[in-house]
C-alpha cells in the first residue's frame, strides 16, 4: 500500500521527440492546455464536437454530463450523450468500411506458435464474421440486454465475439482465460449468463491451458446453484492442430455446440440493435477490498468516446501505424485498447495469442520487427521480467519502426522506464505512462508525448476532461505540491455506471469516503511542475504483476481450506511482479503446518482464483494480530512481509489484544520461508 515512488526525482525529464511532435495530434503544451481548458469549461462543445466523429441512429439531445457524485442529494449517477442511439459495432465497422477502409487490415492474429501461419483479418472480413455470430447469437435466443460469458483465449473470435454482442445489444463479460473454474461459475452466476462462448483449449507458450474442461467444470458448480448455462458455443483452437490430443474435455450433447457449426449457415450481414446511450455495453469483474469481485457495468456512448479519444490522443495514433497492445481481452486494457479503441480509430493491429518469453524471451521484439510495429504497449511487470535477460535479445531484432511506447497497470519504476526508453526505444521513442482503471474505462491520467515532457515514474498530468483533485485524510482538496489521495470531481464520459446488480455497492465503493468525489482508491503525489505521481492502492486492493486482486478474496480463499481457521493478507514489494502476495494462516485445533501443508495451499489459491494469484510466500502463526476490537492489524504485517524487515520499525503496537503474537509471527516468518 502506498510504497512506490517514494524516492523520485521530479527533475529528470525527457523532451517530446522532435518528428513525433512535429506530425501529432497535439503538437506543444499550450495547444494541450487550451483543450484541456475548453474540456473543462465547455464539456458540452468539447464532447459533441469529437461525438460527430461516430454515426447516431437518433442525434443526442444533450451531451452532458448529468451527474451526481454526492450522495447526502440522492443517488449517485452519471448519464451522457442523452438522448443519443448509437452502436459501437457498427462505429468500429460499418463506419470504418463506409469511409473506405474495408480493405485495410483490423487484426493481424499472432499464433502461439512461431510456426502456425499468422492470419490477417480486414474490417471487411471482421464484419462478415462479426454479422455471423450475432445472426447466430440471436438464432440462439439472445436478446438485447441479456448476459454473454466470454471465456475465449487471444483468438479473432474474441474481439469478433464481443462485437457481435455489442451488434445485438447484448451485455458481454469477458472472463480472462487464467481464471479457474470457480471464478468463473461465480460470474457466470452473478451475471446470469446462461450462454458462455469458450474454445477446445489453447497452447500458452508451451502449456496448454485447458479451457473447455474449465469451463464444464464451471457449469457444473453453477447447476448446484440451480443455475444452468443453456449453450456452451466451443470455438475448435487446437481441434485438428498437433496440441488436440492434450485437450480432454466432455461434450454434452443439446448444450454443446461447435462455433464453425454455428456460424456456417448464417448471413454475413445483421442488422444493428440501436442502443441508448445510456444502454449497457458490458461488464467486467474486477476486484476490491471486500472477497467478492464486482460486475463493472459500463455503458455505450460515453465509452465510445472515452476509448476513441484516447487511443486516438495518448498514442497519437496515425492511419501509417501498427499497433501492438500486449494486454488479453479479458482485462479492461483488452476491452478499451485491442477492441473498441483502436477499432474506432480504423487502425491496424497485432492480436498476440502467444506469451513473452515463447519460444524466446525475444518474442515481443520479434512480433514487433514482424509486423512493423510503430505503437506498442505493454505492461511494467513485463517490462522489468525481460529487462532481466539483458538488452541483446531486445537489439537483435529491428525495432526501428518504433515510434511510441506504452505502459499500464502500475507505477512504473524509473529503472524500468529509462531500460525500455535506451533499450526498446532507442532513445527516440516517447513512453506513455498510463494511469487509469477497469471502473474509468479510459485513460486518466497520461502524457501525451507530443506535447508534454516526461518524467520516468510520473504519468503526467490529466487526460481531456479529467478533473482530478488530491484530497488528505479529512477530504480537504489540497493545491500545489502535495500528496493524498486521488479523486476526481466530475465524470469522464467512458466511466462505470454501477455495479452489476447492486447499486449500493457502487456508491459505497467509490463515493463514501468523500462527499461529491469519486474516490480512485490511490494514493497520488502532485509535483512542482502539476506532474501526477501515482503511489499505490490505499485499500485491500493489491496489483500482481498488473492484475488487481483483492487480499480478501486470496484470504477467503486460504479459509476454505478445511485446516485453515483464520488468514491475513498483504502485499509486499516484488521486484518483477510489482507486488507479491505475502499470506499468515492460523490452522485448526490439532494440525500441523508444514510444507506439504504449504503446497495444498497454495494450489488451493490457484484452484479458486486463478495461477496469477498463487501466494508468494505463506506463514504459519498461532494467532493473527489482532486490536481489541478484532480487527486485524494489516499495517503490522506490511511491515513483517517486508524482505528487509525490522523488528524495532513495527511501528505502534500498544492496541493489539495480544502484543506477544507479534513476537511468534517475527519468529515463525524465519523458520517457516
Ligand atoms: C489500478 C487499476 C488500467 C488498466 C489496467 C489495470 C493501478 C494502473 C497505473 C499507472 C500507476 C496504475 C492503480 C489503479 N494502475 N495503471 N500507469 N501508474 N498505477 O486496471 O485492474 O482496474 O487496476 O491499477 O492502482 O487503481 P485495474
Amino acid at each position: 500500500m502506498g510504497d512506490f515512488n517514494q524516492n523520485i526525482d521530479v527533475s529528470e525529464i525527457y523532451e517530446p521527440p522532435k518528428e513525433l511532435s512535429a506530425n501529432a495530434h497535439v503538437k506543444s503544451m499550450a495547444e494541450y492546455e487550451a483543450m484541456y481548458k475548453a474540456s473543462i469549461e465547455d464539456p458540452e462543445s468539447f464532447w459533441g464536437e469529437m461525438a460527430k466523429e461516430f454515426y447516431w441512429q437518433t442525434p443526442f439531445e444533450k451531451v452532458g454530463p448529468e451527474f451526481n457524485f454526492d450522495r447526502t442529494k440522492g443517488p449517485v449517477s452519471v448519464k451522457w450523450f442523452l438522448g443519443g442511439k448509437t452502436n459501437l459495432s457498427y462505429n468500429c465497422l460499418d463506419r470504418i468500411i463506409q469511409q473506405g477502409h474495408g480493405s485495410r487490415v483490423a487484426i493481424y492474429h499472432e499464433c502461439n506458435d512461431v510456426e502456425d501461419q499468422h492470419a490477417s483479418f480486414t474490417y471487411d472480413d471482421l464484419l462478415k464474421k462479426v454479422c455471423r455470430l450475432a445472426n447466430a447469437l440471436k438464432a440462439e435466443g439472445v436478446k438485447k440486454g441479456d448476459r454473454v460469458s466470454i471465456y475465449l483465449p487471444m483468438v479473432v473470435e474474441l474481439p469478433a465475439a464481443m462485437l457481435a454482442c455489442a451488434r445485438i445489444g447484448a451485455v458481454h463479460s469477458v472472463v480472462f482465460g487464467g481464471f479457474s473454474s470457480e471464478s468463473l461459475a461465480g460470474r457466470i452466476l452473478d451475471a446470469q449468463s446462461s450462454m458462455v462462448i469458450t474454445a477446445d483449449g489453447v497452447m500458452r507458450g508451451a502449456k496448454p491451458v485447458q479451457l473447455k474442461a474449465i469451463t464444464d467444470k464451471a457449469c457444473e458448480i453453477t447447476q448446484k446453484d440451480g443455475f444452468q448455462v443453456r449453450r456452451v458455443i466451443c470455438v475448435g483452437r487446437l481441434k485438428g492442430t498437433s496440441f488436440e490430443p492434450q485437450t480432454k474435455y466432455d461434450w454434452v450433447e443439446g448444450r454443446d455446440v461447435w462455433y464453425k457449426e454455428l456460424v456456417q449457415s448464417q448471413s454475413e450481414t445483421c442488422d444493428c440493435e440501436w442502443m441508448d446511450s445510456e444502454d449497457p455495453l458490458f461488464m467486467l469483474y474486477t476486484s476490491g477490498s471486500t472477497g467478492k469481485p464486482k460486475g463493472v457495468l459500463h455503458t455505450t456512448g460515453g465509452y465510445m468516446l472515452g476509448s476513441f479519444a484516447t487511443t486516438k490522443y495518448t498514442f497519437d495514433y496515425h492511419p501509417e501505424d501498427v499497433y501492438f497492445c500486449t494486454a488479453d481481452c479479458g482485462w479492461i486494457t483488452g476491452h478499451s485498447y485491442v477492441t473498441y479503441g483502436p477499432m474506432l480509430n480504423a487502425a491496424t493491429q497485432v492480436l498476440f495469442e502467444g506469451v513473452p518469453t515463447f519460444p524466446e524471451v525475444d518474442r515481443f521484439w520479434k512480433v514487433c520487427e514482424k509486423y512493423k510495429v510503430s505503437i506498442f504497449y505493454t505492461a511494467p511487470t513485463a517490462i522489468r521480467s525481460l529487462m532481466k535477460s539483458g538488452d541483446q535479445p531486445v537489439t537483435r531484432n529491428d525495432l526501428s519502426s518504433l515510434r511510441l511506447l506504452g505502459t499500464v497497470g502500475e507505477p512504473i519504476n524509473p529503472e524500468a522506464w529509462r531500460w525500455y526508453h535506451r533499450v526498446v526505444g532507442g532513445s527516440r521513442c516517447a513512453i506513455a505512462d498510463t494511469y487509469w482503471q477497469t471502473e474509468t474505462g479510459s485513460h486518466l491520467i497520461t502524457p501525451l508525448v507530443g506535447a508534454m515532457t516526461c518524467k520516468p515514474g510520473s504519468a503526467s498530468l490529466p487526460f481531456f476532461g479529467v478533473e482530478t483533485a488530491i484530497l488528505d485524510e479529512n477530504g480537504k482538496e489540497l493545491s500545489g505540491e502535495c500528496s493524498g489521495r486521488l479523486v476526481l470531481k466530475r465524470p469522464v464520459p467512458s466511466m462505470m455506471r454501477t455495479v452489476h446488480g447492486d447499486h449500493q455497492r457502487f456508491e459505497e465503493t467509490y463515493f463514501s469516503q468523500f462527499n461529491g468525489y469519486y474516490f480512485t482508491g490511490d494514493g497520488c503525489k502532485r509535483d512542482k511542475d502539476g506532474f501526477y505521481w501515482l503511489t499505490g492502492r490505499m485499500d485491500d486492493v493489491i496489483n500482481v504483476s498488473g492484475h488487481r486482486i483483492g487480499t480478501a478474496e486470496v484470504e477467503s480463499a486460504l479459509v476454505a481450506h478445511a485446516k485453515v481457521a483464520e488468514a491475513a493478507v498483504v502485499g509486499f514489494p516484488h521486484e518483477v511482479k510489482g507486488e507479491g502476495i505475502w499470506c499468515c494462516v492460523t490452522l485448526n485445533e490439532g494440525e500441523a503446518y508444514d510444507d506439504s501443508l504449504k503446497a495444498e495451499l497454495k494450489k488451493q489459491v490457484r484452484e479458486v482464483i486463478g495461477a496469477f494469484a498463487a501466494p508468494d510466500e505463506i506463514h504459519w502463526a498461532p494467532g493473527l494480530p489482532k486490536t481489541r476490537s478484532g480487527k486485524i492489524m494489516r499495517r503490522v504485517l506490511r511491515k513483517l512481509a517486508l524482505p528487509d524487515y525490522d523488528t524495532q520499525d513495527l511501528g505502534d503496537t500498544s492496541t493489539l489484544a495480544d502484543p506477544a503474537v507479534v513476537d511468534v509471527l517475527t519468529e515463525t516468518a524465519q523458520r517457516y520461508e
